[in-house]
């Protein structure tokens, strides 16, 4: 009998991303993605990986879709390539590109899987990133566009849908951090992107609701537990500051149309680029709230750090995952049960997971205890959550099978399916065939 159980109707899934798993990185019309040129450019990927096959689902699907009924997934959510559908990012639509989709979507429904495509998982055009990417605000208005003629296009049968993957993380990692595509560290930079894709949000959010088709609409936000080093007043402050930006950034201006209170000293909104008019065009309220959580971080306060005045601070003895993410399963109770009390939307955790360097046995299983131990942590905390009364809708674990894992290459395995990346053989793990049961049971016993 499950002692960890969720509401009649819970939805489970899994969840992927384009780039990671598709390859076909050049084929059938595709345009080269920031990724393509990213992965293309030596040193920018260890080991010289790339997703140019990646798991090969562009000619898989119909596999892949085999090993979701398998698992038992009543949902799956998946993004859709902008550079495969729209080569340049704009203009003439690649017709094979949509169709795609298209096909995967009909096999989906076949299956009685439920299909939540994400419009935006990172792979922009290249074509829009020469003429300045999220830097250059007609990238907001190419979005809107794009947006539109997708759901416009796919509309007829899927009536749920993501609109960006991680806002924050692709701006930061991609042109402060610089260790994702484009590959860019300038702050000043980032933060105008940050603004420019606040309005794409937006205005993509009105866009889509214009073809009628849209039933419900939501963001997947990375949100992390973010805690104070100590009980200080500082630290607490400090703590909260690196909540509402690396949480909030994106949610606050699409439900509430303004920034959160982020910026020790007040947000600066000339730094942001902010023109006039700009902040009139923030506000559409989502129908759901999109949820990625790993881990957790802490923070100090840190009079030196000029924008957040805050600081990581890295414990040493904490719990960490292959890809050094400190495991902390209260995190996801505690930022549902904050989001739920301060948004009152439904929510969905649309990622969470773990990777460690699983190998396969010589009588070819393939046993993750570490992950099948995380999963069953976090998922008793969202239980917790909802029975503290936040209304989660559903669980989408990362990942479906083993990918693409961005600048990590494929040294990361994420997947609840195995992929040996020489033959493309798909192998359920332990935690997989403990997924099943979980989905059939509703529950599990913990
Ligand atoms: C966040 C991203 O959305 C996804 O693409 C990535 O693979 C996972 N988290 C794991 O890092």
């Amino acid at each position: 009998m499950p002692t960890v159980s969720f509401p009649e109707g819970f939805e489970w899934g899994c969840a992927t991303a384009s780039y990671q798993i598709e390859g076909a990185w050049d084929e059938d019309g595709k345009g080269e993605s920031i990724w393509d040129r990213f992965v293309h450019t030596p040193g920018r990927v260890p080991n010289g990986d790339t997703g140019d096959v990646a798991c090969d689902h562009y000619h898989r699907y119909k596999d892949d879709v085999a090993l979701m009924t398998e698992l038992g997934l009543h949902a799956y959510r998946f993004s859709i390539s902008w550079p495969r559908c729209y080569p340049d990012g704009t203009g003439k639509l690649n017709r094979r590109g949509i169709d795609f989709y298209g096909k995967l979507v009909d096999e989906l429904l076949e299956a009685g899987i439920t299909p939540l495509p994400t419009l935006y998982h990172w792979d922009l055009p290249q074509a829009l990133q020469d003429k300045g990417g999220w830097a250059d605000r007609d990238t907001a208005k190419r979005f809107e566009e794009y947006a539109f003629n997708i759901v416009d296009r796919l509309g007829d049968r899927v009536k749920r849908w993501l609109i960006f993957n991680e806002p924050l993380g692709f701006i930061i990692a991609g042109y402060l951090a610089g260790q994702h595509a484009p590959g860019i560290r300038d702050s000043s930079m980032a933060m105008r992107a940050t603004h420019i894709a606040n309005l794409a949000q937006s205005m993509a959010a009105r866009a889509v609701r214009q073809t009628g088709h849209v039933e419900a609409l939501g963001s997947a936000y990375s949100m992390g537990g973010i805690y104070p080093a100590t009980a200080s007043a500082e630290d607490k402050a400090a703590a909260e500051r690196r909540f509402r930006f690396e949480n909030l950034w994106f949610l606050e201006t699409i439900q509430n149309g303004r920034y959160p209170e982020a910026f020790a000293g007040g947000n600066d909104l000339n730094r942001l680029g902010v023109e006039p008019g700009d902040m009139d065009l923030l506000k559409e309220p989502l129908d759901f709230i999109g949820i990625n959580l790993y881990g957790r971080t802490t923070v100090a306060n840190d009079p030196q750090d000029p924008n957040l005045r805050a600081r990581e601070v890295r414990l040493p003895d904490a719990e960490r995952t292959g890809m050094d993410t400190h495991i902390w399963p209260e995190a996801i109770h505690d930022v549902i049960v904050r989001i739920w009390n301060d948004y009152g939307l439904p929510i969905y955790i649309t990622e969470n997971g773990t990777s460690f360097p699983d190998t396969v046995a010589d009588d070819g299983t393939v046993d993750d205890p570490k992950r099948l131990d995380y999963l069953q942590r976090y998922l008793a905390q969202v239980a917790k959550a909802i029975d503290a009364g936040a209304d989660v809708r559903g669980y989408y674990l990362w990942t479906l099978m083993d990918n693409f894992e961005w600048a990590h290459g494929f040294s990361q395995r994420f997947g609840i399916t195995h992929v040996d990346f020489e033959t493309q053989k798909r192998t359920i793990k332990q935690s997989g065939r403990w997924y099943r049961d979980v989905i059939t049971e509703n529950g599990f016993a913990y």
